[in-house]
């Protein structure tokens, strides 16, 4: 949802910029642009496409010189795709130069009253609204210098914003603002960066704050200063960034999603540690510990997520209900935060998120906290704005997640989620035997995922088989019903192949009849308590003429005589299934989108981090 980087300090800024920009490029990757002062003079370039199209342009110009700078990543929301839509814009009247994330809602009043006021405008975005409405406030001559002038036009806005801005008559001073859009401010000796997210900084410190909704930066070489947009001092919280170099690079593999699909046992062997004690047959979930109390008594439990997070947590849903016997339900969080939600006494709304920044589970977690539920998160980046929203949590520590289609914290956020339940479960009914045994079977999920990855090259080449087809179904029950979602958005999002995910029962109500000569359908058949029933489905399917495609468990030689290809998985307890059975999935939607030519890694229209409604 657009990247923001900037800079000032003393170093000559273009490739420090555009190599932040590149770590951002998940953000949003419709256009992209970079500013500069140079020679006193606001420098701008910037082009339709990504990071890579920029430095075309960039070397057909010459580059650009400076010690301070910005540069953003655009996902278009106010605007199409164009060159004066792409970010940074300026303003026609004092020298201004502005990078944005977000929404302006009250841009079109401005705009107005800024036209009137003789201002010409360049493009249709919001952004340049903001840009002009600093200009015409920035009056050095009264007192109003850049930081008053942006405090000032940002009292008159409402949206979300995270602004960088710089001006030409002020050549040493960047400030940045941030409301509901995130912004982070890495602290070097003598400089300073402002980025979307750490990934952008911490190649030059380590040393970073999070500015807070309503808050200013400015920035010199010299030093910085917070405030609110209303000029009250505020003192932001230095921290040490916790993110390995390591972690955001490629390294051997050819795209992130890859690389984010082989890490999963790494990835979840670190959720894990520390968390399970077998032995005592108990769950150790510190972010939880000063709120067991109120977890034992919980009366419902409401999961909040969108997309991929959405699906874990209906599998959350599930998993509250049969190990913490609490009542549970999974809501998509922009549905959520319009209703009149009915908030009862005893009740835990969880957040799910990866980003922690989605703009619609933010806002139904504060509808349910304000009327009164109990705030959790459970969210992979840490120090995020859920994070620091809710009232206690427990982090996924995946590590950070660059492709835009969610993988690895999917596995994490039902991983967790687990932990969640039986933390809960141990409290409420659950023996230390019971919780023992459900333990032991978690822990061997990593290595269970690693044996379904070593079977890549199978997966391959039944996906390659089905390439043409233009139509898929994705079928499970119960806790795999969930995971029969989330194998039809991967698909979806990245190969750009139609496919629909529901319950393998609700097949029959209206979507068989789609089902035609060769149409792939993926059935997710790994044993359990309606294996049968998910055999008969696979059967009605077949007879029309549909190709069976199975997710079953190693040893079901049966399920051969039903399917056209199986996929096998190690055997669990079926609450723990998930994690598994969504591996192949994976696997199958990243080789599709590669045997078809798309950029994995960057699927058009989307972005990873959707911090507008
Ligand atoms: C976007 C991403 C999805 C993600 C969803 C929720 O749509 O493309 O991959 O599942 O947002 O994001 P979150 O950061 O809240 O998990």
């Amino acid at each position: 949802m657009c990247g923001i980087v900037a800079y000032v300090g003393n170093k000559q800024c273009q490739n420090l910029l555009l190599e932040g920009l590149k770590r951002l490029e998940y953000r949003g990757y419709d256009s992209a642009g970079i500013a500069t002062i140079q020679d006193g003079h606001i420098r701008v370039v910037k082009t339709v496409g990504r990071v890579a199209n920029l430095e075309d342009k960039l070397e057909e110009v010459g580059g650009v010189r400076g010690t301070i700078g910005m540069c953003h990543t655009r996902w278009a929301t106010h605007g199409g795709v164009t060159d004066p839509n792409a970010h940074p814009h300026t303003d026609d009247k004092s020298g201004i130069c502005l990078i944005h994330n977000g929404i302006i809602e009250n841009y079109a009043s401005l705009k107005t009253y800024l036209e009137e006021k003789g201002h010409k405008f360049q493009s249709q975005t919001d952004t340049e609204v903001l840009a002009m409405l600093i200009g015409e406030l920035y009056s050095p001559s009264e007192g109003v210098d850049l930081e008053a002038a942006v405090q000032a036009a940002l009292r008159e806005v409402t949206g979300a914003y995270g602004i960088v801005v710089m001006c030409d008559k002020e050549p040493d001073t960047l400030v940045a603002a941030r409301k509901g859009s995130p912004l982070m401010v890495g602290v070097g000796n003598g400089e300073y960066l402002v980025a979307s997210d750490g990934s952008a900084v911490v190649s030059h410190t380590s040393q970073a704050f999070a500015l807070e909704d309503y808050q200013v930066v400015k920035l010199t070489p010299k030093g910085f200063r917070t405030s609110t947009i209303h000029n009250v001092p505020v003192t932001p919280k230095i921290q040490q960034l916790e993110i390995e170099l390591e972690s955001i690079e490629l390294g051997a593999y050819s795209h992130f999603m890859q690389k984010e699909i082989f890490e999963q046992p790494k990835c979840l062997s670190n959720t894990f540690r520390g968390r399970i004690d077998t032995r005592d047959g108990k769950v150790v979930l510190g972010g939880l510990a000063s709120f067991a109390k109120e977890l034992t008594r919980a009366k419902r439990v409401i999961l909040l997520g969108q997309g991929t997070a959405l699906h874990a947590a209906m599998i959350g849903e599930y998993l509250m209900e049969d190990l913490a016997k609490v009542c549970a339900v999974a809501e998509y969080a922009s549905e959520f935060r319009y209703r009149n939600p009915i908030i009862e006494e005893n009740t835990v709304a969880i957040a799910v998120s990866q980003s922690g920044e989605t703009a619609d589970t933010l806002a139904a977690l504060q509808e349910a906290k304000d009327r009164g539920a109990l705030a959790l998160g459970v969210i992979n980046v840490v120090g995020s704005t859920m994070a620091r929203e809710t009232d206690a949590g427990v982090y996924l520590r995946v590590g950070p997640e660059i492709g835009v289609a969610s993988t690895k914290a999917f596995v994490g956020q039902v991983a967790v989620l687990t932990l969640v339940s039986i933390f809960l479960g141990r409290r409420r009914f659950m023996s230390a035997d019971q919780c023992a045994e459900v333990l032991k079977a978690l822990e061997t999920v990593p290595d269970k995922i690693q044996r379904i990855l070593e079977h890549d090259a199978k997966i391959k080449s039944v996906t390659e088989r089905y390439i043409d087809r233009e139509n898929w179904l994705f079928l499970g029950r119960g806790y795999n019903y969930p995971t029969a979602l989330e194998g039809a958005l991967k698909l979806k999002e990245i190969s750009y192949i139609h496919a629909e995910g529901m319950p393998a029962a609700e097949m029959k109500h209206g979507p068989i009849a789609l089902i035609n000569e060769g149409m792939p359908a993926v059935f997710i058949a790994n044993r359990g308590r309606q294996y049968e029933k998910v055999i008969s489905n696979i059967q009605e399917v077949k007879a029309r003429g549909g190709r069976i495609i199975a997710v079953a468990t190693e040893g079901d030689e049966q399920i051969k005589r039903h399917a056209d290809d199986v996929f096998y998985v190690p055997d669990i307890p079926e609450a723990l299934s998930p994690m598994l059975t969504v591996i192949p999935l994976q696997l199958m939607a990243y080789h599709a989108a590669v045997l078809r030519g798309h950029d994995v890694d960057k699927p058009r229209n989307l972005a990873k981090s959707v911090t507008v409604e």
